[in-house]
Protein backbone atom coordinates (compact mmCIF):
# COMPACT_ATOMS: atom_id res chain seq x y z
CA UNK A 1 0.00 0.00 0.00
CA UNK A 2 3.00 2.46 1.22
CA UNK A 3 4.38 1.93 -2.68
CA UNK A 4 0.73 2.45 -4.15
CA UNK A 5 0.59 6.22 -2.44
CA UNK A 6 4.40 6.52 -3.48
CA UNK A 7 3.48 6.58 -6.78
CA UNK A 8 -0.15 8.47 -6.24
CA UNK A 9 2.12 11.13 -4.55
CA UNK A 10 4.33 11.12 -7.57
CA UNK A 11 1.31 11.89 -10.10
CA UNK A 12 0.29 14.18 -7.84
CA UNK A 13 3.51 16.08 -8.12
CA UNK A 14 3.57 15.00 -12.48
CA UNK A 15 0.63 16.80 -12.61
CA UNK A 16 1.06 20.23 -10.52
CA UNK A 17 4.78 20.21 -12.32
CA UNK A 18 3.48 19.82 -16.10
CA UNK A 19 -0.22 21.30 -16.31
CA UNK A 20 -0.13 24.26 -14.93
CA UNK A 21 -2.62 26.45 -16.06
CA UNK A 22 -1.85 28.41 -19.04
CA UNK A 23 -2.11 32.53 -19.21
CA UNK A 24 -5.34 33.80 -20.90
CA UNK A 25 -3.94 35.59 -23.98
CA UNK A 26 -6.13 37.89 -25.25
CA UNK A 27 -6.97 37.25 -29.04
CA UNK A 28 -4.08 34.86 -29.09
CA UNK A 29 -5.61 32.20 -26.68
CA UNK A 30 -8.06 29.96 -28.05
CA UNK A 31 -11.56 29.72 -26.58
CA UNK A 32 -13.04 26.41 -26.95
CA UNK A 33 -16.74 26.42 -27.39
CA UNK A 34 -16.61 23.32 -24.90
CA UNK A 35 -13.79 21.14 -22.95
CA UNK A 36 -12.44 19.38 -19.67
CA UNK A 37 -11.31 20.58 -16.44
CA UNK A 38 -9.43 18.14 -14.80
CA UNK A 39 -7.15 18.43 -11.60
CA UNK A 40 -4.50 16.29 -9.70
CA UNK A 41 -7.06 14.27 -8.34
CA UNK A 42 -8.40 13.10 -11.35
CA UNK A 43 -4.72 11.81 -12.54
CA UNK A 44 -4.38 10.28 -9.28
CA UNK A 45 -7.47 8.50 -9.54
CA UNK A 46 -6.57 7.48 -13.58
CA UNK A 47 -3.38 6.03 -11.99
CA UNK A 48 -4.56 4.25 -8.77
CA UNK A 49 -7.20 2.25 -11.22
CA UNK A 50 -3.93 1.43 -13.57
CA UNK A 51 -2.49 0.20 -10.47
CA UNK A 52 -4.76 -2.38 -10.08
CA UNK A 53 -4.31 -3.45 -13.49
CA UNK A 54 -7.98 -4.77 -13.83
CA UNK A 55 -8.41 -3.03 -16.96
CA UNK A 56 -12.44 -3.84 -17.24
CA UNK A 57 -15.30 -2.78 -15.26
CA UNK A 58 -14.40 -3.57 -11.59
CA UNK A 59 -14.81 -1.41 -8.28
CA UNK A 60 -13.92 2.23 -9.84
CA UNK A 61 -17.44 1.16 -11.67
CA UNK A 62 -19.49 0.22 -9.02
CA UNK A 63 -18.49 2.86 -6.92
CA UNK A 64 -19.06 5.52 -10.12
CA UNK A 65 -22.52 3.81 -10.61
CA UNK A 66 -23.44 4.32 -6.90
CA UNK A 67 -22.27 7.64 -6.66
CA UNK A 68 -23.69 8.78 -9.58
CA UNK A 69 -27.36 7.06 -8.34
CA UNK A 70 -26.94 8.96 -4.90
CA UNK A 71 -26.23 12.42 -6.82
CA UNK A 72 -29.08 12.38 -9.10
CA UNK A 73 -31.26 10.23 -5.91
CA UNK A 74 -32.51 7.32 -8.76
CA UNK A 75 -32.02 3.66 -7.70
CA UNK A 76 -30.26 2.39 -10.48
CA UNK A 77 -26.91 3.60 -12.63
CA UNK A 78 -25.25 1.57 -15.77
CA UNK A 79 -22.06 3.01 -16.96
CA UNK A 80 -21.70 3.00 -20.57
CA UNK A 81 -18.72 3.59 -23.07
CA UNK A 82 -20.34 6.81 -24.33
CA UNK A 83 -24.06 8.87 -24.35
CA UNK A 84 -24.69 7.48 -27.75
CA UNK A 85 -24.29 3.95 -26.25
CA UNK A 86 -26.49 5.08 -23.70
CA UNK A 87 -29.42 6.12 -25.89
CA UNK A 88 -29.07 2.78 -28.09
CA UNK A 89 -28.81 0.97 -24.43
CA UNK A 90 -31.88 2.61 -23.55
CA UNK A 91 -34.00 2.55 -26.99
CA UNK A 92 -32.87 -1.15 -27.53
CA UNK A 93 -34.36 -2.16 -23.94
CA UNK A 94 -37.73 -0.79 -24.30
CA UNK A 95 -37.52 -3.34 -27.57
CA UNK A 96 -37.05 -6.20 -24.71
CA UNK A 97 -39.67 -9.48 -24.96
CA UNK A 98 -39.45 -8.85 -21.09
CA UNK A 99 -41.63 -5.70 -21.35
CA UNK A 100 -44.60 -7.84 -23.00
CA UNK A 101 -47.02 -6.10 -24.40
CA UNK A 102 -45.35 -2.66 -23.83
CA UNK A 103 -42.60 -3.67 -25.72
CA UNK A 104 -41.55 -1.94 -28.61
CA UNK A 105 -41.96 -3.34 -31.95
CA UNK A 106 -41.10 -2.75 -35.41
CA UNK A 107 -42.81 0.41 -37.29
CA UNK A 108 -43.93 1.87 -33.84
CA UNK A 109 -43.65 5.26 -33.23
CA UNK A 110 -40.82 7.37 -31.74
CA UNK A 111 -41.95 11.07 -31.15
CA UNK A 112 -38.67 13.24 -31.34
CA UNK A 113 -37.24 16.33 -32.98
CA UNK A 114 -34.76 16.87 -35.59
CA UNK A 115 -32.93 19.85 -34.30
CA UNK A 116 -30.38 17.96 -32.33
CA UNK A 117 -27.74 15.46 -31.91
CA UNK A 118 -27.95 12.29 -34.50
CA UNK A 119 -27.11 9.66 -31.71
CA UNK A 120 -30.51 10.97 -30.17
CA UNK A 121 -32.22 9.47 -33.16
CA UNK A 122 -30.08 7.40 -34.18
CA UNK A 123 -31.05 4.15 -32.28
CA UNK A 124 -34.59 4.55 -32.80
CA UNK A 125 -33.94 4.08 -36.32
CA UNK A 126 -31.57 1.19 -36.02
CA UNK A 127 -34.29 -0.48 -33.81
CA UNK A 128 -36.82 -0.59 -36.94
CA UNK A 129 -38.71 2.19 -35.02
CA UNK A 130 -40.33 5.30 -36.94
CA UNK A 131 -39.73 8.54 -35.74
CA UNK A 132 -41.99 11.35 -35.62
CA UNK A 133 -40.96 14.94 -35.50
CA UNK A 134 -41.81 17.98 -34.21
CA UNK A 135 -40.75 21.52 -34.96
CA UNK A 136 -39.13 23.37 -31.68
CA UNK A 137 -39.24 27.02 -30.21
CA UNK A 138 -36.51 29.33 -31.09
CA UNK A 139 -34.72 31.10 -27.60
CA UNK A 140 -35.63 27.29 -25.62
CA UNK A 141 -34.55 25.34 -29.18
CA UNK A 142 -36.95 22.45 -27.32
CA UNK A 143 -40.07 20.84 -28.26
CA UNK A 144 -42.55 23.02 -29.30
CA UNK A 145 -45.43 21.49 -27.24
CA UNK A 146 -48.67 23.14 -28.48
CA UNK A 147 -48.73 20.23 -31.25
CA UNK A 148 -47.89 17.29 -29.52
CA UNK A 149 -50.84 15.89 -29.44
CA UNK A 150 -51.28 16.05 -33.60
CA UNK A 151 -48.55 13.53 -33.27
CA UNK A 152 -50.21 11.10 -31.50
CA UNK A 153 -51.20 7.84 -33.51
CA UNK A 154 -51.87 4.26 -32.58
CA UNK A 155 -48.57 3.47 -33.36
CA UNK A 156 -47.22 6.06 -30.98
CA UNK A 157 -45.49 3.92 -27.97
CA UNK A 158 -42.23 6.16 -27.04
CA UNK A 159 -40.78 9.66 -26.74
CA UNK A 160 -36.90 10.16 -26.50
CA UNK A 161 -35.98 14.12 -26.25
CA UNK A 162 -33.22 15.89 -25.23
CA UNK A 163 -32.75 18.88 -22.88
CA UNK A 164 -31.65 20.55 -25.63
CA UNK A 165 -27.76 22.47 -24.54
CA UNK A 166 -28.73 22.07 -20.65
CA UNK A 167 -32.28 23.86 -21.30
CA UNK A 168 -35.05 21.35 -19.68
CA UNK A 169 -37.86 20.40 -22.12
CA UNK A 170 -41.78 21.20 -20.53
CA UNK A 171 -41.19 18.07 -18.45
CA UNK A 172 -45.11 18.93 -17.08
CA UNK A 173 -46.43 18.69 -20.75
CA UNK A 174 -44.31 15.93 -21.44
CA UNK A 175 -45.11 13.84 -18.55
CA UNK A 176 -49.01 14.68 -19.16
CA UNK A 177 -48.88 12.97 -22.22
CA UNK A 178 -46.66 9.98 -21.63
CA UNK A 179 -49.47 9.71 -18.54
CA UNK A 180 -52.38 9.82 -20.85
CA UNK A 181 -51.18 7.69 -23.85
CA UNK A 182 -49.34 5.16 -21.46
CA UNK A 183 -45.88 5.78 -23.16
CA UNK A 184 -42.48 5.29 -22.49
CA UNK A 185 -39.79 8.81 -21.53
CA UNK A 186 -36.71 8.17 -22.30
CA UNK A 187 -34.78 11.94 -21.34
CA UNK A 188 -31.25 12.09 -23.13
CA UNK A 189 -29.50 13.82 -20.20
CA UNK A 190 -26.56 13.58 -22.12
CA UNK A 191 -26.17 17.92 -22.34
CA UNK A 192 -28.23 18.54 -19.20
CA UNK A 193 -26.26 17.29 -16.08
CA UNK A 194 -27.68 19.22 -13.22
CA UNK A 195 -30.41 21.21 -14.73
CA UNK A 196 -33.86 21.14 -12.77
CA UNK A 197 -37.24 21.64 -13.57
CA UNK A 198 -39.38 22.44 -11.01
CA UNK A 199 -36.82 21.94 -8.63
CA UNK A 200 -36.13 18.16 -9.55
CA UNK A 201 -32.93 17.27 -11.71
CA UNK A 202 -33.80 16.64 -15.29
CA UNK A 203 -33.22 12.82 -16.12
CA UNK A 204 -35.44 11.55 -12.62
CA UNK A 205 -38.61 12.31 -14.79
CA UNK A 206 -38.84 9.49 -17.67
CA UNK A 207 -38.35 5.89 -17.43
CA UNK A 208 -34.85 6.02 -18.50
CA UNK A 209 -32.14 8.74 -18.84
CA UNK A 210 -28.67 8.82 -20.59
CA UNK A 211 -25.31 10.83 -19.69
CA UNK A 212 -22.06 11.45 -21.63
CA UNK A 213 -18.86 11.66 -20.00
CA UNK A 214 -17.27 12.79 -23.54
CA UNK A 215 -14.59 15.54 -22.54
CA UNK A 216 -17.23 18.18 -23.87
CA UNK A 217 -19.84 17.26 -21.03
CA UNK A 218 -20.18 18.75 -17.76
CA UNK A 219 -17.96 15.66 -16.61
CA UNK A 220 -15.43 13.73 -18.18
CA UNK A 221 -13.94 10.13 -18.43
CA UNK A 222 -12.64 10.92 -21.54
CA UNK A 223 -15.23 8.05 -23.58
CA UNK A 224 -18.01 7.10 -20.90
CA UNK A 225 -21.35 7.61 -20.61
CA UNK A 226 -24.71 6.31 -18.16
CA UNK A 227 -28.24 4.83 -18.21
CA UNK A 228 -30.11 5.16 -15.49
CA UNK A 229 -33.47 4.28 -14.02
CA UNK A 230 -35.42 3.61 -11.08
CA UNK A 231 -37.21 0.40 -12.27
CA UNK A 232 -35.72 -2.95 -11.74
CA UNK A 233 -37.23 -4.92 -14.39
CA UNK A 234 -35.82 -2.11 -16.80
CA UNK A 235 -32.53 -1.99 -15.23
CA UNK A 236 -31.90 -5.64 -15.32
CA UNK A 237 -32.33 -5.41 -19.42
CA UNK A 238 -30.42 -2.33 -19.61
CA UNK A 239 -27.68 -4.16 -18.63
CA UNK A 240 -28.12 -7.20 -20.46
CA UNK A 241 -28.32 -5.05 -23.46
CA UNK A 242 -25.12 -3.39 -22.06
CA UNK A 243 -23.32 -7.21 -21.80
CA UNK A 244 -23.43 -9.31 -24.54
CA UNK A 245 -27.21 -9.77 -24.15
CA UNK A 246 -27.11 -12.49 -21.54
CA UNK A 247 -29.19 -13.45 -19.31
CA UNK A 248 -27.34 -13.35 -15.66
CA UNK A 249 -26.82 -10.67 -13.62
CA UNK A 250 -22.91 -11.48 -12.36
CA UNK A 251 -20.70 -8.78 -12.32
CA UNK A 252 -17.25 -9.80 -13.63
CA UNK A 253 -15.00 -11.60 -11.85
CA UNK A 254 -18.24 -13.12 -10.14
CA UNK A 255 -19.22 -16.54 -11.24
CA UNK A 256 -22.40 -17.41 -9.00
CA UNK A 257 -23.61 -13.90 -7.55
CA UNK A 258 -27.34 -15.01 -8.72
CA UNK A 259 -27.02 -18.06 -6.72
CA UNK A 260 -28.70 -20.62 -9.62
CA UNK A 261 -25.77 -20.91 -11.97
CA UNK A 262 -26.85 -24.26 -12.60
CA UNK A 263 -30.50 -24.40 -11.80
CA UNK A 264 -32.33 -22.50 -14.70
CA UNK A 265 -34.61 -23.58 -17.44
CA UNK A 266 -34.00 -21.52 -20.19
CA UNK A 267 -35.66 -21.50 -23.75
CA UNK A 268 -34.85 -24.86 -25.23
CA UNK A 269 -31.95 -25.34 -23.40
CA UNK A 270 -30.86 -28.17 -21.24
CA UNK A 271 -31.77 -27.56 -17.38
CA UNK A 272 -29.15 -26.26 -15.37
CA UNK A 273 -27.16 -24.44 -18.86
CA UNK A 274 -24.32 -22.46 -17.37
CA UNK A 275 -26.47 -19.17 -16.49
CA UNK A 276 -23.35 -17.01 -17.44
CA UNK A 277 -23.85 -18.40 -21.20
CA UNK A 278 -27.67 -17.45 -21.60
CA UNK A 279 -28.29 -15.15 -23.53
CA UNK A 280 -32.00 -13.40 -23.41
CA UNK A 281 -31.33 -10.22 -25.79
CA UNK A 282 -29.47 -9.26 -29.13
CA UNK A 283 -26.88 -7.15 -27.23
CA UNK A 284 -23.61 -5.40 -27.17
CA UNK A 285 -20.69 -4.82 -24.77
CA UNK A 286 -20.51 -1.01 -24.43
CA UNK A 287 -19.12 -1.12 -20.79
CA UNK A 288 -15.91 1.04 -19.65
CA UNK A 289 -12.95 0.34 -18.15
CA UNK A 290 -12.26 1.08 -15.01
CA UNK A 291 -9.57 3.45 -15.07
CA UNK A 292 -12.13 5.75 -16.92
CA UNK A 293 -14.91 5.31 -14.24
CA UNK A 294 -11.78 6.13 -11.79
CA UNK A 295 -11.82 9.44 -13.50
CA UNK A 296 -15.90 9.77 -13.22
CA UNK A 297 -15.10 9.59 -9.50
CA UNK A 298 -13.09 12.20 -9.02
CA UNK A 299 -15.07 14.37 -11.71
CA UNK A 300 -18.22 13.61 -10.09
CA UNK A 301 -16.92 15.27 -6.47
CA UNK A 302 -16.36 18.65 -8.48
CA UNK A 303 -19.86 18.49 -10.28
CA UNK A 304 -21.64 20.98 -8.33
CA UNK A 305 -18.47 23.84 -8.84
CA UNK A 306 -18.79 22.99 -12.39
CA UNK A 307 -22.71 23.37 -12.12
CA UNK A 308 -22.63 26.77 -10.44
CA UNK A 309 -19.81 28.19 -13.13
CA UNK A 310 -21.86 26.81 -15.98
CA UNK A 311 -25.02 28.63 -14.69
CA UNK A 312 -22.54 32.00 -13.93
CA UNK A 313 -21.26 32.01 -17.30
CA UNK A 314 -24.89 31.68 -18.94
CA UNK A 315 -26.13 34.48 -17.01
CA UNK A 316 -22.77 37.42 -17.31
CA UNK A 317 -23.09 36.44 -21.20
CA UNK A 318 -26.84 37.20 -21.13
CA UNK A 319 -26.39 40.42 -19.59
CA UNK A 320 -23.29 40.96 -21.98
CA UNK A 321 -25.16 40.34 -25.08
CA UNK A 322 -28.49 42.20 -24.24
CA UNK A 323 -27.92 44.97 -25.92
CA UNK A 324 -27.46 43.57 -28.93
CA UNK A 325 -31.05 41.59 -29.03
CA UNK A 326 -31.57 43.92 -32.22
CA UNK A 327 -29.68 41.04 -34.35
CA UNK A 328 -29.78 38.04 -31.91
CA UNK A 329 -32.17 35.97 -30.07
CA UNK A 330 -30.33 35.03 -26.64
CA UNK A 331 -31.29 31.53 -25.11
CA UNK A 332 -34.06 31.65 -22.71
CA UNK A 333 -34.35 29.07 -19.95
CA UNK A 334 -37.86 27.48 -19.92
CA UNK A 335 -40.40 28.50 -17.47
CA UNK A 336 -39.96 26.59 -14.22
CA UNK A 337 -36.30 25.42 -15.17
CA UNK A 338 -32.92 26.12 -13.94
CA UNK A 339 -30.28 25.07 -16.90
CA UNK A 340 -26.99 23.62 -16.04
CA UNK A 341 -26.16 24.81 -19.45
CA UNK A 342 -23.77 22.79 -21.89
CA UNK A 343 -23.58 25.81 -24.71
CA UNK A 344 -25.24 29.70 -25.10
CA UNK A 345 -27.21 29.02 -28.33
CA UNK A 346 -27.29 31.95 -30.12
CA UNK A 347 -29.92 32.22 -33.16
CA UNK A 348 -29.49 35.31 -35.72
CA UNK A 349 -32.95 37.19 -35.95
CA UNK A 350 -33.92 36.57 -39.96
CA UNK A 351 -34.59 40.11 -40.68
CA UNK A 352 -30.90 41.47 -40.69
CA UNK A 353 -28.48 41.11 -43.61
CA UNK A 354 -25.76 38.59 -41.84
CA UNK A 355 -24.70 35.12 -42.74
CA UNK A 356 -23.88 32.70 -40.05
CA UNK A 357 -20.53 32.05 -41.95
CA UNK A 358 -19.77 35.37 -41.87
CA UNK A 359 -20.00 36.20 -38.08
CA UNK A 360 -18.77 32.58 -37.10
CA UNK A 361 -15.87 33.10 -39.58
CA UNK A 362 -15.34 36.46 -37.61
CA UNK A 363 -15.53 34.85 -34.02
CA UNK A 364 -13.12 31.67 -34.64
CA UNK A 365 -10.52 34.68 -36.34
CA UNK A 366 -10.94 36.20 -32.79
CA UNK A 367 -10.12 32.66 -31.41
CA UNK A 368 -13.82 32.33 -29.86
CA UNK A 369 -14.63 28.97 -30.56
CA UNK A 370 -18.21 28.19 -32.20
CA UNK A 371 -20.35 25.42 -32.95
CA UNK A 372 -23.40 24.41 -34.59
CA UNK A 373 -26.51 22.98 -32.95
CA UNK A 374 -25.26 19.64 -33.62
CA UNK A 375 -27.43 18.11 -36.94
CA UNK A 376 -29.39 21.86 -37.57
CA UNK A 377 -32.09 19.89 -39.35
CA UNK A 378 -31.41 15.90 -39.28
CA UNK A 379 -34.11 15.56 -41.76
CA UNK A 380 -32.08 17.01 -44.03
CA UNK A 381 -28.52 15.60 -43.24
CA UNK A 382 -27.48 12.71 -45.66
CA UNK A 383 -27.91 10.10 -43.32
CA UNK A 384 -31.68 11.05 -43.70
CA UNK A 385 -31.36 12.15 -47.52
CA UNK A 386 -29.60 9.21 -48.92
CA UNK A 387 -30.94 6.51 -47.57
CA UNK A 388 -34.55 7.00 -47.50
CA UNK A 389 -35.54 6.57 -43.83
CA UNK A 390 -39.44 6.42 -42.90
CA UNK A 391 -40.30 8.92 -40.69
CA UNK A 392 -42.98 11.18 -39.84
CA UNK A 393 -43.30 14.49 -39.63
CA UNK A 394 -45.61 16.91 -37.52
CA UNK A 395 -46.41 20.68 -38.97
CA UNK A 396 -43.64 22.39 -40.46
CA UNK A 397 -40.03 22.37 -39.31
CA UNK A 398 -39.66 26.41 -40.25
CA UNK A 399 -37.73 26.98 -36.27
CA UNK A 400 -35.74 23.77 -36.86
CA UNK A 401 -34.68 25.36 -40.43
CA UNK A 402 -33.70 28.63 -38.50
CA UNK A 403 -31.83 26.47 -36.39
CA UNK A 404 -30.06 25.01 -39.56
CA UNK A 405 -29.13 27.80 -41.16
CA UNK A 406 -29.17 30.89 -38.29
CA UNK A 407 -28.15 29.24 -35.09
CA UNK A 408 -24.73 28.49 -33.23
CA UNK A 409 -23.32 28.38 -30.26
CA UNK A 410 -20.47 29.41 -28.08
CA UNK A 411 -19.22 28.28 -24.99
CA UNK A 412 -19.90 28.47 -20.38
CA UNK A 413 -18.07 25.74 -19.61
CA UNK A 414 -15.96 26.40 -16.29
CA UNK A 415 -12.97 26.96 -17.79
CA UNK A 416 -13.99 30.45 -19.72
CA UNK A 417 -13.73 33.41 -16.74
CA UNK A 418 -14.60 36.65 -16.23
CA UNK A 419 -11.87 37.80 -18.30
CA UNK A 420 -12.72 35.57 -21.45
CA UNK A 421 -16.47 36.78 -21.14
CA UNK A 422 -15.75 40.20 -21.03
CA UNK A 423 -13.84 39.27 -24.47
CA UNK A 424 -16.32 37.64 -26.41
CA UNK A 425 -19.02 40.30 -25.65
CA UNK A 426 -16.31 42.90 -26.97
CA UNK A 427 -16.08 40.96 -30.15
CA UNK A 428 -19.81 40.49 -30.73
CA UNK A 429 -19.94 44.20 -30.09
CA UNK A 430 -17.36 45.08 -32.70
CA UNK A 431 -18.75 42.51 -35.43
CA UNK A 432 -21.99 44.61 -35.29
CA UNK A 433 -20.48 48.28 -34.79
CA UNK A 434 -18.54 47.29 -38.04
CA UNK A 435 -21.45 45.93 -40.19
CA UNK A 436 -22.83 49.13 -42.18
CA UNK A 437 -25.78 47.11 -43.77
CA UNK A 438 -27.89 46.44 -40.42
CA UNK A 439 -30.63 46.21 -40.07
CA UNK A 440 -32.20 45.75 -43.38
CA UNK A 441 -35.93 45.37 -41.81
CA UNK A 442 -37.14 45.05 -45.67
CA UNK A 443 -35.63 41.76 -46.48
C1 LIG B 1 -27.79 15.39 -26.69
C2 LIG B 1 -26.68 14.41 -26.93
N1 LIG B 1 -26.95 13.10 -26.88
C3 LIG B 1 -25.98 12.18 -27.08
C4 LIG B 1 -24.67 12.56 -27.33
C5 LIG B 1 -23.63 11.52 -27.57
O1 LIG B 1 -22.67 11.43 -26.57
P1 LIG B 1 -21.24 10.77 -26.88
O2 LIG B 1 -20.44 11.77 -27.62
O3 LIG B 1 -20.68 10.46 -25.53
O4 LIG B 1 -21.50 9.55 -27.68
C6 LIG B 1 -24.35 13.91 -27.38
C7 LIG B 1 -22.96 14.32 -27.65
O5 LIG B 1 -22.51 15.41 -27.38
C8 LIG B 1 -25.37 14.86 -27.19
O6 LIG B 1 -25.12 16.18 -27.26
Amino acid sequence: MTERYEVLDKAKQFHKDNYTEKKFIMGETYIPASGKVLDEEDLCNLVDASLDMWLTSGRFTDEFEDEFSKFLGMNYTSLVNSGSSANLVAVTALTSHKLGEKRLKSGDEVITVAAGFPTTVAPIVQNGLVPVFLDVELSTYNIKTEDLEKAISNKTKAIILAHTLGNPFNLEEIMNLVKKYDLWLIEDNCDSLGSKYNGKYTGTFGHISTYSFYPAHHITMGEGGAVVTNVKQLHDIIRSIRDWGRDCVCPPGKDNYCGKRFLKQQGELPYGYDHKYVYSHFGYNLKVTDMQAAVGISQLKKLPCFIEKRKENYKKLYLGLKGLEEYLILPEPTENSEPSWFGFPITLRENINVYRNDIIKFLEEKNIGTRLLFAGNIIKQPLFVENAIEYRMIGDMKNTDSIMNNTFWIGVWPGIDDEIIGYIIRSFEGYFENKETLPDTNL
